[in-house]
């Protein structure tokens, strides 16, 4: 997998926001809207910082953007402090002017029964808007992309997943302890996620460093699931000097 390693988050994230913004340009002259496949966590937040930065300095317009999130809690109401609807809201949309209706977030708040026909419904969404044409994407200390955990299968598609140990542990900081932190969560799948046109990955910090070094290096295996992006012909790593540090 081409991997670009910066100094640090803040230069990589610039390269990335610098990307997507082209891309969106592209769309705008093209006529056409622009699906981007979005993430949460800590990654990236300052990419989002820098494409408000562009909105409000340099004009940069979302009003063609579609977007679909890559997973949410479950169960999870949208007003929670810890969703990632509201995540998503303060992080970018709420500071940008992509169209209320054209962005998606998978819904914590179905009940149980329905959310196998919500998650193809979800898919079917994505492939409907003409199919992702760019995917942000984080990973987790085990490999997880989305919220696939390892042993995700490489056909899966958007689904209810049980949450890893590792991936609640790492959460419960922002639930107040293990036993407030969801067990599931809704996840597009790694087939969702692999029929992107272009999948950028970010990594930042010594912690994530083994992970990458096996997503890039090692085997394309279940039991890390981002070393199934070994098989995209347009998949990038944009990670930053601390997470490039176990690559040989
Ligand atoms: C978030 C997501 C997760 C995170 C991953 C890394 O939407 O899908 O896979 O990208 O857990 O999280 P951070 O960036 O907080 O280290």
């Amino acid at each position: 997998i081409p991997t670009n390693i910066y100094a640090d988050a803040k230069a990589a994230s610039r390269a990335v926001a610098h990307e997507i913004a082209d891309l969106i340009r592209q769309k705008q002259g093209e006529g056409k809207p622009c699906i981007l496949g979005l993430a949460t966590g800590s990654s990236p937040k300052t990419v989002y910082a820098e494409l408000i930065r562009m909105h409000r300095e340099e004009g940069l317009s979302f009003r063609n953007v579609v977007s679909f999130n890559l997973d949410e809690y479950f169960p999870m109401e949208p007003d929670s402090l810890q969703s990632y609807w509201r995540f998503m809201r303060e992080q970018l949309f709420d500071h940008v002017d992509i169209p209320a209706g054209n962005y998606h977030v998978p819904d914590g708040t179905l009940p149980p029964d329905k959310v196998a026909q919500f998650a193809k419904q979800y898919d079917q969404q994505i492939t409907d808007a003409g199919g992702l044409d760019f995917q942000l994407l984080g990973i987790g200390g085990n490999g997880h992309i989305g919220f696939n955990e390892p042993g995700s299968l490489i056909n899966s598609h958007t689904r209810l997943m049980m949450l890893d140990h590792s991936t609640r542990a790492a959460a419960s900081v922002d639930f107040g302890g293990l036993p407030r932190t969801p067990r599931k969560a809704i996840t597009m799948g790694v087939a969702s996620i692999l029929a992107a046109k272009r999948i950028v990955l970010l990594a930042w910090g010594e912690r994530k460093a083994p992970v990458i070094a096996s997503a890039v290096e090692g085997t394309v295996t279940e039991t890390n699931p981002a070393s199934y992006l070994q098989t995209h012909p347009n998949a990038l790593f944009v990670i930053d000097e601390a997470a490039a540090s176990d690559l040989t």
